[in-house]
């Protein structure tokens, strides 16, 4: 006896900020199915979200478009509304951060953890902008490199050189928002005591609520120590102001994950479902958290301390899964790459496409997932319309022109090429479910494991394994010829009817990724809302279905085209303020910057392909410094690479030699181009920098090893 589990299902908080694009969607979409696959397994399984509306980033953007962060904050719920609508998202409750609810929790969490004694108070120094009269966030100062000299870096990191450090490190720093010259100020700060909380995140982390590869970075992270974590900002600040502390808010990241919470309240008034039934600390229910790889920190560290310390319970997992490519590179915008969901959706591009494409992809890790554009297009034009569309298309006709519309009645023993029965019901249904359980009902139980541990990749591969073997029923049985002689007639009712049948069972594996054509299947087939356990049964004998209509057109290669040039069209210059994804980036690189001293295992460094190459033009370039414009031979192709050595090197010494070059690097788009690698340098910098040159005999394109 199966018993109903009561599941409650989030995905991370989209900014308020910007367009959800086809990154954002791997993670819905891969919670979407799950959530789907758990409904219709029978469980009560809810799904929760809303928008991240808090933070310097959302208050500069509304400053900047002359509106209060209120207005540009439920413009943009709209606008992620309808693009999460448009791919089929199914949210219980869609929220947002800036809510009674979510205030409410936040206040009531750090006052538990303040009563533990988990909140410290003090005076810290930062940057602050004295025209605009507020505190800067890193990524809110640049300046000069303080390692390549390369000018208008972030205080975060270089763009140039790549370098982590932090804001007082800049060389003639400025304010990216007044330009100002920012002075050293004091201020008081909240702090969330996290070391204090280590012993609790060391065993909750290793007791099964993360991934392998998950928990394995945890212990790099708790090995490394926890600092506490300043959990206040000053104003000015779009957020929640903190109780007792005129003039300091929640940092963005504290009241984000109680959205969660925040939202699930508002459903559970809503439908009146019971808040505390899933929230408190001894419930049975589940919570499961799905992020993307880079917000482990918060997620498992963070978030399970601030549960556990204020009296709620913890997570019963969390699933992070890995970033997107397009084509094997990072999102970019000049190249078009950087898709945004209202675009694929306008162009005219199939929603249950990208769907069915990155279900193909995901398997539950923490990978990156592709999206090949070309594989894309072959992947879903062979698999949805070649093989599943495929079979009710060329048996349907059949029935509807032939049997008006009826299934067939009785039972056809293939071996001895003859009828069973005539018209007993049971045993016809019978002989049938045989030859299915053989094609299709065989991979019932794999499939359902499958999706339930998050691999639909390996779903996606059993369900076209069934597609493929009924395609090749049809092959060999040819309704086609079988039509042309009367005598036939009761066989090609029945050929066609097994053909239906196994497509009726492909339609329920493959709901949860494809609710609207299952659902225009389940219109076609006469039947109503397919669940998991619909696979354990069969059409009834002479069940009647509608006319076929053709339930999914081919993508055409040239849509995909003309969306790639809708997005570099749309291409903006990097916005200064940085975005606020960037800024997560940059909080990453943080936390990363703890655990100096990891190692990259042999793998890592296989996938750095480092190339031999010739320096064939070294110019310098307008208004940069530092930097030389290099275009590199390296034997299949040149590159134009944009490298911090001009203090070292006059253009004319550089050209003729050969260096060695990182080949994969993702192009980056810089003030002055596009920098396709990188060169290898040695020194500490001004003119003691030395470019790695390979022994002579060297030819570019050459692999170093
Ligand atoms: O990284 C982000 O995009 C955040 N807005 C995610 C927040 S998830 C949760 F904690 F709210
Ligand atoms: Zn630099």
């Amino acid at each position: 006896m199966s018993t109903t589990r009561k599941i409650l299902v989030t995905s991370a908080l989209p900014y308020a900020n910007g367009p959800i694009h086809l990154g954002h969607l791997v993670e819905y979409i891969q919670t979407d199915i799950w959530v789907r696959f758990q409904n219709m397994r029978g469980h009560d399984c809810f799904y929760v979200c809303a928008d991240d509306t808090h933070g310097t980033p959302i208050m500069l953007r509304a400053e900047k478009e002359g509106i209060t962060p209120e207005a540009l904050i439920a413009r943009v719920h709209g606008e992620h509304t309808r693009d999460f609508a448009g791919f089929h998202i199914a949210f219980d409750n869609y929220y947002s951060t800036h809510s009674e609810e979510t205030r409410r929790f936040a206040v009531a969490i750090y006052g538990k953890l303040k009563a533990n004694g988990l909140i410290e108070a003090r005076a810290i120094e930062q940057y602050f902008d004295p025209v605009r009269d507020m505190f800067l966030p890193d990524r809110f100062i640049k300046g000069e490199c303080p390692k390549c000299h390369a000018k208008d870096q972030y205080g975060d990191s270089c763009e140039v050189c790549g370098a982590t450090h932090s804001p007082t490190d800049l060389i003639n720093p400025y304010s990216a928002i007044s330009g100002a010259t920012p002075v050293k100020k004091e201020s008081l700060h909240y702090f969330f005591k996290l070391g204090a909380c280590a012993d609790f995140l060391k065993r909750w982390t290793r007791a099964g609520h993360l991934q392998p590869e998950a928990a394995n970075k945890l212990d790099e992270w708790l090995d490394a120590g926890l600092s506490d974590w300043d959990i206040s900002r000053d104003a000015p600040y779009f957020g929640f102001e903190i109780p007792d502390a005129p003039g300091k808010y929640f940092y963005v990241w504290l009241d984000a994950p109680i959205g969660y919470m925040g939202s699930f309240k508002h459903l559970c008034d809503r439908v009146g479902l019971d808040f505390d039934a899933f929230w408190s600390r001894d419930s049975e229910m589940e919570l499961y958290h799905f992020i993307g790889k880079d917000i482990l920190y918060f997620h498992a560290l963070f978030w399970p301390a601030m549960l556990e310390y204020s009296g709620y319970r913890t997570p019963s997992r969390v699933f992070a899964h890995g970033f997107l490519t397009v084509n094997g590179e990072k999102m970019s915008k000049s190249r078009g790459t950087f898709i945004t969901a209202e675009s694929y959706l306008q162009q005219g591009l199939n929603p249950e496409w990208l769907r069915y494409y990155y279900a193909c992809k995901l398997n539950g890790t923490m990978e990156d997932i592709d999206l090949n554009l070309e594989d894309f297009v072959l992947r879903v034009n062979s698999d949805l319309v070649g093989k599943f569309v495929n079979i009710a298309a060329r048996t349907a006709g059949f029935i509807t022109k032939r049997f008006n519309g009826k299934l067939t009645e009785r039972a056809y023993d293939r071996a001895s090429e003859q009828f069973l029965r005539t018209d007993d019901g049971s045993d016809d249904e019978q002989g049938l479910i045989e030859l299915i359980q053989d094609y299709g009902l065989a991979f019932a139980e794999s499939v359902k494991a499958d999706y339930e541990k998050r691999d639909y990749a390996s779903a996606m591969r059993s369900i076209m394994v069934v597609a493929d073997r009924t395609n090749k029923f049809i092959d060999e049985c040819k309704p086609w010829d079988l039509a042309k002689d009367a005598s036939r007639s009761d066989y090609l009712q029945w050929v066609c009817s097994v053909a239906l049948q196994m497509f009726r069972l492909l339609a329920i594996y493959l709901k949860p990724v494809l609710p609207e054509l299952t659902a225009r299947a389940e219109a076609f087939l006469n039947l109503t809302a397919l669940s998991w356990a619909d696979a354990k049964r069969l059409l009834p004998p002479g069940h009647s279905i509608q006319a076929y209509r053709h339930l999914m057109i081919r993508i055409d290669g040239k849509q995909v085209d003309a969306l790639l040039e809708v997005n570099r069209k749309t291409l903006q210059p990097t916005a200064t303020p940085a975005s606020h994804s960037e800024v997560r980036h940059a909080e990453r690189q943080q936390h990363e910057v703890q655990a100096i001293g990891e190692t990259i295992g042999i793998d890592d460094f296989a996938r750095i392909d480092l190339r031999v190459a010739k320096i064939i033009r070294a110019e310098p370039v307008a208004g940069a410094d530092k930097l030389l414009k290099l275009t590199l031979d390296i034997g299949s192709e040149q590159r134009t690479v944009f490298a911090g050595i001009k203090s070292a090197y006059a253009p004319e010494q550089l050209i003729g030699r050969h260096t060695v070059m990182v080949a994969n690097l993702a192009p980056r788009k810089m003030k002055f181009g596009v920098s396709e690698g990188m060169v290898l340098a040695a020194g500490p910098g001004g003119t003691d920098v030395f470019l790695l040159q390979p022994d002579a005999g060297a030819q570019p394109g050459m692999r170093v090893t």
